[in-house]
This record gives C-alpha cells, sequence and structure tokens, in this order.
C-alpha cells in the first residue's frame, strides 16, 4: 500500500483518470480509501450532513472536526481539507493562520481553497510556508450570493478567457491540482490541456484529468438531488429507508428482540 502524495498524483496526469471522492467521516473514509486516489472532506460538508442551503455557513470548527474523523479512517488516499467561507479571503495571514490549523488540528496532506487569479498572492504564501494547495475555479459554491446562484460557467465563449487565465495564474503561483466545477466540457478540456498540472472535474466533462462527486449524492441519499452531471451508483435512500421501515414492524410486532438478541 503506496500512500499517495501530490507528486505522485501530478505524475498521474497523463496516465491515468485519477478518482476523487467526498467524505465527513470515518467509517465512510475507511470504505473509500482502498479505492480512491483522493479524498475530499468539502465544505459541502454544511449541505449534506448539516441541512445548510448552501456552503456559507460552514465554520472552521465544522471543517476541523470533520477533517480529523476522516483522517481517522484514511491511510492511503491524499487527504485535502476545505477552507471554508470567511477563513482565508481577508488575507494571505489570514488564510496561513487558518490553514495552519487545518494541517495540525486534522493531519491533512493539503487544503483546497476556492478562486482564481484574485487569490494568487494567498496561494503563494500558503506554498511557500509549506502548505500545500488544491485550487478550486469555474462555479464557485462560496460565492453563490454574489453569482446570483449556480450557474455553469463558460456557455459564452468570451468567458473562456477570464477563465483560462484563473488556471493558468494558480498554477502559476503553486498549486498543485484544481477542482474545475461546473462549466463546459469545452472549457474545462481547454484548460486542461492548458495546464501541466491534474485538472479534477465535477459537472465539467470528461476532458479533465480526473473526476470527484459528493459521495452521498452518488450513493443517492438525496433522491431529490437530480442534477444532470451527477450519476447514481447505489440507493442508500431506499435501502435505509427499508430497514427503518423492517425494524419499525418488528418492534410494533414484538418480533425484535428475539430470543437471540436478548441475555
Ligand atoms: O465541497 C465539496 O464537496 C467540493 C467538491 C464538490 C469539489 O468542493
Amino acid at each position: 500500500m503506496k500512500k499517495m502524495t501530490t507528486t505522485r498524483l501530478q505524475s498521474l496526469k497523463g496516465d491515468r483518470p485519477i478518482v476523487c471522492l467526498t467524505a465527513y467521516t470515518t467509517p465512510i473514509a475507511k470504505v473509500l480509501d482502498e479505492h480512491v486516489d483522493l479524498i475530499l472532506v468539502g465544505d459541502s460538508v454544511g449541505m449534506v450532513l448539516h441541512g445548510f442551503d448552501s456552503t456559507v455557513p460552514v465554520t472552521l470548527d465544522m471543517m476541523t472536526m470533520h477533517g480529523a474523523a476522516v483522517r481517522r479512517g484514511t491511510k492511503k488516499s491524499l487527504l485535502v481539507v476545505d477552507m471554508p467561507f470567511g477563513s482565508y479571503q481577508e488575507s494571505p495571514m489570514q488564510a496561513y493562520r487558518n490553514a495552519k490549523h487545518l494541517m495540525q488540528e486534522t493531519g491533512c496532506d493539503a487544503v483546497k481553497l476556492e478562486g482564481g487569479a484574485d487569490f494568487t498572492e494567498t496561494i503563494y504564501h500558503l506554498t511557500s510556508g509549506g502548505i500545500p494547495v488544491m485550487g478550486h475555479i469555474g462555479l464557485l459554491p462560496q460565492s453563490v450570493n454574489v453569482d446570483g446562484g449556480y450557474k455553469i460557467k463558460g456557455r459564452d465563449s468570451k468567458t473562456h478567457k477570464k477563465h483560462l487565465e484563473d488556471a493558468k495564474a494558480i498554477e502559476q503561483a503553486g498549486v498543485f491540482a484544481f477542482v474545475i466545477e461546473g462549466t463546459t466540457e469545452k472549457l474545462a478540456t481547454k484548460i486542461s490541456k492548458a495546464v501541466s498540472i491534474p485538472t479534477i472535474g465535477i459537472g465539467s466533462g470528461v476532458g479533465c484529468d480526473g473526476q470527484i462527486l459528493v459521495t452521498d449524492d452518488m450513493i443517492n441519499m438525496f433522491p431529490d438531488f437530480t442534477p444532470t452531471f451527477l450519476k447514481k451508483y447505489a440507493d442508500a435512500h431506499d435501502l435505509i429507508e427499508k430497514a427503518v421501515k423492517d425494524y419499525t414492524k418488528d418492534v410494533k410486532s414484538k418480533k425484535f428482540p428475539g430470543s437471540e438478541n436478548s441475555f
């Protein structure tokens, strides 16, 4: 079992697609760790586990707690923890202080932050201070309130130049890889060809160097969430619901606990 590092991950570009998923808890991390290259403790945890309607309310304390839990279940994969909204936008110094906290308190291998050319100084400050950074461009969920919603990027070819510049700027600043979220396949492919580091797509087509999904989405914990980009590989919602119904029936009919479950 060889531990994934940022440099090993980079060497996969052009070799084979990179496999990534999210985790927020120890048991899910243990299931993923054997199979994926990278586990992301995404700030999507706020929407998936805590019931918020965006990632904006997620705090550093929440990311620290979930990051540490996932670390306890992760031995092999590269472990990346998201920097939450407001924890890095003020200044490179604020970003360093909070990224250091995440690295030291969770034991993660790297942090991820959203943003393009506007964040090059911050990315450079973190990486030159020993903190590996994963970037995130395209649709930026933490900016949903200024963007006026979750909108696919790159439909208007005039905006391609800006996204391409963002990608090149964060590569230059030192990110070891970056997420491209919610762009047209054409734009993501163009960006992936223009940079020498891995691009990890979500809702951005097959032209990226790897793919990531939110695990709870791809196992159908949310039957009503059916965006085009998502493929559901299992039906956890139905499985859990059936177990709950069977248990309820057994308790009410006194079939559970049986003599085999009793002392
Ligand atoms: O928060 C998250 O889960 C993410 C992925 C969707 C890339 O940033």
